[in-house]
């Protein structure tokens, strides 16, 4: 196992801090993995080159939806969009955890889905407001194989481009 994760992610009431917290907490005491985090909210619209392989956290901000027919106008979290695109940062993220708040129905979790279809990356993991001590468990078992998979496949890559040369 990989003794470090990075997480990007924005939180703009404190849930999904939160729930980032927790979840540091128990991948440390659990597992000797080490988080670093960041909340693109700190960064005011200021975006830099990610070098290492990160995941995200998206809380749900829309306007306009009603909850049955989805409303799709991201309001509040586009600085997350926007700092994975800068720079083709998207190319070392390897999945995405939505949030929000099952009252919304069809529209619950909804902006995570749809930057996986916008970035390519797979949706790894849903949860409700600031989460359950179960989700944390469900989260971070999903999260480190995510990571594993990707950094495979990475080495793959690059053992293959050597041997190209
Ligand atoms: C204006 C507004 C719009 C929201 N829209 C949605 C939504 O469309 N779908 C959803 O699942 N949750 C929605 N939520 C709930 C938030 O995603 C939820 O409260 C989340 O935990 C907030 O995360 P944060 O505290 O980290 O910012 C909305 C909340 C607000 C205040």
């Amino acid at each position: 196992m990989r003794s470090k994760i990075n997480i990007i992610y924005i939180s703009l009431s404190g849930n999904t801090k939160n729930f980032v917290e927790r979840l540091s907490d128990y991948l440390k005491t659990t597992k000797g993995v080490t988080v670093e985090s960041m909340n693109v909210k700190d960064l005011k619209g200021e975006t830099f080159p990610v070098k290492e392989p990160f995941v995200s956290f998206l809380p749900t901000y829309l306007s306009g939806g009603n909850g049955v027919q989805t409303g799709n106008k991201e309001v509040l979290t586009t600085n997350l969009g926007d700092f994975i695109a800068a720079y083709d940062n998207y190319q070392n993220c390897y999945g995405i955890i939505g949030s929000g708040n099952r009252n919304f129905n069809k529209q619950f979790c909804l902006s995570a889905r749809q930057y996986t279809e916008r970035f390519g990356f797979p949706m790894v993991g849903e949860f409700e407001l600031r989460g359950t001590s179960r989700d944390i468990e469900r989260i971070a078992e999903s999260i480190l194989q995510h990571q594993e998979n990707f950094l495979v496949s990475a080495e793959i890559g690059s053992q293959n481009s050597v041997g190209g040369k």
